[in-house]
């Protein structure tokens, strides 16, 4: 299908500055001129607007919630435009928040055309917080909490349904830091996780096989591609860097995989921020990725 790509300028779930800046950090390493090249339709639909960051503390455990709800309408109602087109939307974040509106477009879209829904979250972090056990309060760690329909009732019934989302429809991959209160709530809700140490001991060829397990043509996938999945060895431009990630390999591959599936709906970029990246490599690691994501393949095999 044709793509659309779609800005979201901010680090309002964030705890650090500079995540706003990825929109336009991915436009500069090459977003839309790869997937041209690769022969996607694709347009640019500019960036989306709201509320400045004001960053204040959190307020009964949640950092800027009013804003967080206003960027995260903004955004359901631009991923659900170009689904309602037969677009394919790549949000361009902005930080891991923004997920809430994105996905939660993407389930009613899945609803509304009785397709299956696959939810595939690319991430070091679970992301699994609520306002009670948050070290923190920056609600970039709470989405996928608030699209299980646990957390604040202004994030949790944003699209009408309350879940957006079932856990089973979620598989994490990648994870390796989860704070203590979280681990409860992930085990509790029965979350899919494959964890790093997972990875290490089956690999990721069989990982991915797994995650994609039961994916089928009435499928609607959905990557959520949180950039700290990735090693910060290759990948230093995010806020929120845990060691031990993917590597370039690894990565490639989770990308490749998907794209195998052909069933790609829907996709997130988020969590890039180019004011700690180096040269603008993390976005150009991004990009690259986002390829092999849509097909590119080495001519080893077309
Ligand atoms: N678990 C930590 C928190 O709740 C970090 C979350 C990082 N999330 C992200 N999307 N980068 O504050
Ligand atoms: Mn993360
Ligand atoms: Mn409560
Ligand atoms: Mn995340």
């Amino acid at each position: 299908p044709p793509v659309s790509l779609i800005g979201a300028p901010t680090d309002i779930g964030a705890g650090d500055r500079g995540a706003l800046m990825g929109p336009d950090a991915l436009r500069i390493a090459g977003l839309g001129e790869a997937l041209a090249a690769r022969g996607v339709d694709v347009a640019d639909r500019g960036n989306l607007d709201g509320p400045r960051n004001p960053w204040l503390g959190p307020v009964d455990g949640y950092r800027h919630l009013d804003q967080v709800v206003a960027w995260n309408r903004t955004v359901m109602e631009a991923v659900a435009a170009e689904l309602r087109d037969g677009r394919l939307p790549i949000l361009m974040g902005g930080d891991h928040c923004l997920g809430i509106g994105s996905i939660t477009a993407v389930a009613n879209h899945c609803r509304a055309t009785g397709k299956q829904l696959r939810v595939l979250w690319l991430d070091a972090h679970a992301d699994f917080n609520t306002h009670e056990v948050t070290p923190s309060g920056n609600i970039h760690g709470m989405p996928v909490a608030c699209l299980c329909g646990i957390g604040p009732d202004v994030l949790t019934s944003l699209g009408g349904s309350v879940p957006s989302v079932a856990a089973a429809q979620v598989r994490q991959i990648g994870i390796r830091s989860v704070d203590e209160g979280e681990k409860r709530l992930v085990k509790e809700h029965g979350l899919d996780v494959y964890d790093m140490r997972y990875i290490d001991e089956v690999g990721m060829k069989r990982t991915m096989e797994e995650a994609l397990a039961g994916v089928d043509a009435d499928t609607h996938l959905h990557v959520s591609f949180d950039v700290d999945f990735l090693d910060p060895s290759i990948a230093p431009g995010v806020g929120t860097t845990v060691p031990g990630g993917p590597n370039y390999r690894e990565a490639q591959l989770v990308m490749e995989m998907i794209a195998d599936s052909g069933r790609l709906g829907s996709l997130d970029i988020v969590e890039l921020n180019p004011m700690l990246d180096t040269r603008n490599q993390t976005a150009r690691l991004a990009v690259d990725l986002v390829e092999s994501l849509f097909g590119k393949s080495t001519l080893m095999r077309d």
